[in-house]
């Protein structure tokens, strides 16, 4: 049988592919977005990263979300810093989340708070993907927004404290291998990491339609 972190991968595929062939995240990618919308993007990141991360220290001691909480793995921090080089000093007063955002916000907070588990599917889609994938956007805003290299503005991307991501990588998934749950559960986590993905496209869909190209 598979291990835990094969069949999660797998099993999310689709919906990976789904999110990184959005419209926004192609656009994005491509280098047609303006900083505007990159900024828009780090704010809806900043309610995400709020909610992952507010609830962590309570999770600290959760025999199965417990060995996940890593604090070389915290953004908050570089994603205000990023916040305060895009948006300037006041970067809290004009911070929005989008209906799709809130969401999202809301079902990590829910997960902190009655199951988690759940919290485990939630923190694989966004850390491991940040690691993974996050690499690749954070080259792409260096080249086309002209950001010091891991600097301001890209910090969210930059794990200061992990030397060395495929190694980590590899040790994250023993995590999930070793995650002390049934059979069952881990088709639950399965499943909520499908809805993981899926909130995050639906926050590309919602910055899709607001930064619409005119071409
Ligand atoms: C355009 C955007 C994206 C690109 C180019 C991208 C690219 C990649 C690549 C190349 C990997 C494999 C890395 C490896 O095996 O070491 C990966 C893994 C991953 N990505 Fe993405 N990705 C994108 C968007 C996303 C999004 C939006 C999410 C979820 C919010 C996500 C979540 C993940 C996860 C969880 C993994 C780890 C899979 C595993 O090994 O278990 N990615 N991504």
């Amino acid at each position: 049988m598979d291990s835990f972190s094969t069949l999660i991968r797998t099993a999310s595929h689709e919906q990976h592919v789904e999110a990184e062939t959005s419209t926004f995240m192609s656009d994005l990618l491509g280098g047609r977005l303006g900083v505007d919308a990159y900024a828009r993007y780090t704010e809806q990141l900043w309610f995400v990263y709020e909610a992952l991360e507010s609830g962590a220290t309570r999770l600290a001691s959760d025999p199965v979300a417990g060995p996940f909480i890593r604090p070389e793995l915290l953004r908050l921090p570089s994603l205000e810093r990023d916040l305060a080089h895009l948006r300037g000093p006041d970067w809290r007063t004009g911070l929005r989340a989008l209906p799709a955002t809130r969401a999202y916000a809301e079902r990590v907070a829910g997960c902190v708070r009655d199951w988690p588990a759940g919290y485990v599917a939630h923190h694989y889609t966004r850390y491991l993907g940040d690691l993974s994938g996050g690499q690749i956007i954070r080259d792409k805003a260096e080249k086309t927004w002209g950001f010091t290299k891991k600097g301001d503005g890209v910090r969210f991307y930059v794990f200061e404290e992990i030397g060395n991501p495929a190694a980590f990588k590899r040790s994250y998934r023993e995590l999930l291998d070793a995650v002390p749950v049934d059979d069952l559960e881990k088709q639950r986590i399965v499943s909520e990491c499908k809805r993981a993905f899926a909130l995050n496209t639906d926050v590309f869909r919602a910055l899709g339609e607001e930064f619409p190209l005119s071409a």
